[in-house]
């Protein structure tokens, strides 16, 4: 139980413009290599973990995040698509997460939230693409982030869906009803297209994948999404 000692890094103004390049669409033989060259260019790492049970996936654990936080500094934005986050939250934590976010659809979301309080984690929810906003309304007061999936998770690359902005509005419309620090991210299908479109519906953390690290020079990629969403959040 060291996860105390952990350093936690910092997530930076909740609502300030947060880029995230997803690993998952990154070179897993050269992860340290690859992170390394996009950090100029990022706020935080979104790091997708899937279970092959909450998604048809199979991806990275916390031995990856261990290994990967000896090479950055970024703020580690860990997205669990898993069924059974109590199980593992301890240790993402120890392995060196800064934030974890958790599916509302597996259930326990309350618990959940304290169990990441308590380790020292920034705390967020997500919520997929055909799960209604009112599935969060109970929480918001007592997470860090809401994540609004723009595809059904489990894979990079898929078309991003814009139905899921009405969502992203009602997101943004009650964290600003309620004065609250929460941040309002989105993820799937991001890029310079439709990164502005999530940023004037209220997202202001944008996660991408293949966007940046499916193209030949991934910060110039992650420099462009920047640039596309500054002019519509403030
Ligand atoms: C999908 C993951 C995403 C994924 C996004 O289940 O949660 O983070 O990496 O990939 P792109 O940006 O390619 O849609
Ligand atoms: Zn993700």
């Amino acid at each position: 139980m060291a996860s105390h000692a952990v350093t936690r890094h910092d997530p930076g103004p909740a609502g300030a413009v947060r880029i995230a390049p997803s690993l998952l669409s990154a070179d897993f033989g050269a992860l340290a290599e690859q992170v390394g060259e996009v950090a100029p260019s990022a706020d935080w790492l979104h790091v997708d973990v899937m279970d092959g049970h909450f998604v048809p996936n199979l991806t990275i654990g916390p031995p990856v995040v261990a290994s990967l936080r000896r090479h950055s500094p970024l703020f580690f934005d860990c997205h669990l698509m898993i069924t059974d986050p109590a199980k593992y939250l301890d240790d993402f934590a120890r392995a060196g997460a800064d934030g974890c976010t958790i599916h509302v659809e597996v259930g326990g979301t309350a618990e959940l939230i304290a169990q990441m309080r308590s380790l020292g984690l920034r705390a967020g929810v997500a919520l997929n693409p055909d799960t209604p906003f009112d599935a969060v309304v109970p929480f918001l007061g007592q997470v860090d982030l809401v994540l609004c999936m723009t595809v059904f998770p489990g894979f990079g690359g898929q078309a991003f869906m814009s139905e899921v902005l009405e969502k992203v509005a009602l997101v943004r419309r009650e964290v600003a009803a309620q004065s609250l620090a929460v941040d309002i991210e989105v993820d799937g299908g991001i890029d310079t297209q439709t990164a502005p479109r999530a940023a004037a519906a209220g997202a202001n953390v944008f996660v991408a994948g293949s966007a940046i690290f499916g193209r030949d020079r991934p910060w110039e990629a992650a420099d462009a999404i920047r640039r596309a969403v500054e002019v519509n959040v403030t």
